[in-house]
């Protein structure tokens, strides 16, 4: 280049043509555009005087030098472009006056990106300036979705977003702001830029969730908040979707690229501050919502009164069973085959369980020793001392001594705000889930999970020992 510019100033000398010499003059940094929007790539000729009779070319160095954008004798001519510039590229022709040939780019996409040349042809002078063009792209707000829950009760996450280039960071982090590790991470490119996805598993001690995806410049970021109940509570996979639509709230724009609309930042603001209070108010909803989902699995308990310790009675139609008083009455002395309940006052549904899920309600109103829940078939009937827990066979709740308990092992005291007037009991056989509800507050009593069934379960109702309260405990249909 120099050596025919110097040829060029030797001829120009020796024809003695009065010759315009200059230099075009480009930015020293590469250029930063993004994705959408219009970007300037300045050039211009130093010193400066008019290039309106001038040749300007711009074209793409790292394409073999594939035309961008041409101006000659006075006019754009852009029939040789590259197809991808078509109708985006503009020279301002009062700024060809004052030597300036930037050229103005609009709608930037991630092909922009590479090496331009500006290069600028008088008569008898030419020069050229090569800079780079950086192009970002700012992807999709993140979305994240919940797709069940692992072996071990953790709640699956999974975080998406598109669009984004270079290629971005995923990170999990907490409520106080801690990042968390992800599960799963994938990573694709296509013509729209990268898209990421990262999954995470969640355990109940996080109340709160943050997915923010980054580029050095650019931030999008989603929150998701976790009732911890629903931890225990939802594994049934069609709750899970039903709640989970309600629980996901795609947060904005938290931080933009210095030069972008402050405006556009607080009205994204606003509505994240819209979508909380929605939020917020959805969870007082989820409740009811997944207890009317659990009474669409309701079965018709009855109770099987050749199980019923002799000094119950069980109703005829086998929905209630209270203290009876005379012992004869019930005493057939066919105890040992038929499997009654010999020591404590318990007795059995009918029905067994071997699969699937079912649910069940039961009144306790005014009763003050009360147990009840799922038990093995196989229990041992006569024994006395026997361990009420899920080793011996029982998933069971209760109240003695005026405290609720759930007979685990070691046994959990439950602090209720209220005391239960009718428990609803939920078995998923499947996934081992045996959960407690207190029907009329709305709200979860217990949940035994990842119990391994392998035998019949059947409905268990007992009043305890020793008993004198003559209140029954009533199957409600209703
Ligand atoms: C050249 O023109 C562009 C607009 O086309 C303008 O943004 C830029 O500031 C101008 N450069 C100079 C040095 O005047």
């Amino acid at each position: 280049m120099k050596f025919i510019c110097l040829m060029l100033l030797i001829i120009s000398r020796i024809t003695g043509s009065k010759s315009e010499q200059y230099e075009v003059v480009g930015p020293a940094d590469p250029v930063l555009a993004v994705a959408g929007e219009d970007v300037i790539l300045p050039c211009s000729i130093k010193p400066s005087f008019s290039v309106v009779d001038m040749r300007v070319e711009w074209s793409r160095s790292d394409l073999r030098g594939s035309p961008v954008h041409l101006y000659e004798n006075h006019e754009d001519r852009n029939t040789a472009q590259i197809q991808s510039y078509r109708g985006r590229t503009k020279l301002i022709h009062q700024e060809l006056q004052r030597g300036n040939a930037s050229l103005k780019l609009s709608a930037v996409q991630i092909s922009d990106e590479g090496r331009y040349k500006c290069f600028i042809q008088s008569k008898s002078w030419f020069d050229d300036a090569i800079f780079d063009v950086r192009v970002e792209a700012v992807g999709s707000p993140p979305v994240i979705t919940a797709d069940g829950f692992d072996r071990s009760g953790g709640l699956h996450l999974q975080c998406e977003s598109e669009g984004w280039y270079p290629e971005p960071d995923l990170e999990w982090l907490d409520s106080e702001g801690v990042s968390l590790s992800s599960e799963t991470t994938e990573t694709h490119r296509n013509t729209d830029g990268f898209s990421v996805k990262h999954t995470i598993i969640v355990h109940r001690s996080i109340d709160k969730i943050h997915c923010r995806v980054k580029m050095k410049h650019h931030v999008q970021e989603t929150e998701v908040i976790i009732l911890n109940n629903m931890f225990y509570d939802w594994r049934t996979s069609v709750i899970l979707i039903s709640v989970f639509v309600l629980l996901i709230v795609i947060a904005g724009l938290l931080f933009v690229h210095k030069y972008r609309a402050h405006r556009r930042l607080k009205d994204k603001k606003s509505t994240i501050q819209h979508e909380r209070d929605q939020l917020l108010q959805s969870q007082k909803t989820i409740i009811p919502k997944a207890l009317t989902h659990l009474r669409t699995q309701k079965v018709n308990v009855i109770l099987d009164a050749d199980s019923a310790h002799p000094r119950l009675i069980v109703s005829d139609d086998g929905k209630q069973v209270e203290l009876g008083n005379k012992l004869e009455k019930k005493m057939d002395g066919n105890e040992e085959q038929n499997g009654r309940f010999k020591e404590y006052l318990s007795v059995l549904g009918k029905d067994k369980f071997s699969s699937g899920s079912f649910y069940y309600e039961v009144q306790v109103k005014e009763q003050t020793k009360w147990f009840l829940g799922v038990v093995r078939e196989s229990i041992n009937r006569k024994g006395f001392g026997i361990g009420m827990n899920p080793q011996n066979g029982y998933w069971t709740v209760g109240l003695r001594y005026g405290i609720y308990s759930a007979y685990n092992d070691p046994p959990v005291p439950l602090s209720l705000t209220v005391n239960p007037q009718r428990v609803g009991v939920f078995v998923d056989y499947d996934e081992g889930l045996v959960s407690f509800y207190d029907v009329e507050s709305m709200s979860h009593i217990y949940t035994y999970t990842d119990q391994s069934f392998t035998e019949n379960l059947c409905p268990f109702y007992s009043l305890g020992y020793w008993n004198t309260n003559s209140t029954p405990l009533i199957i409600c249909d209703d």
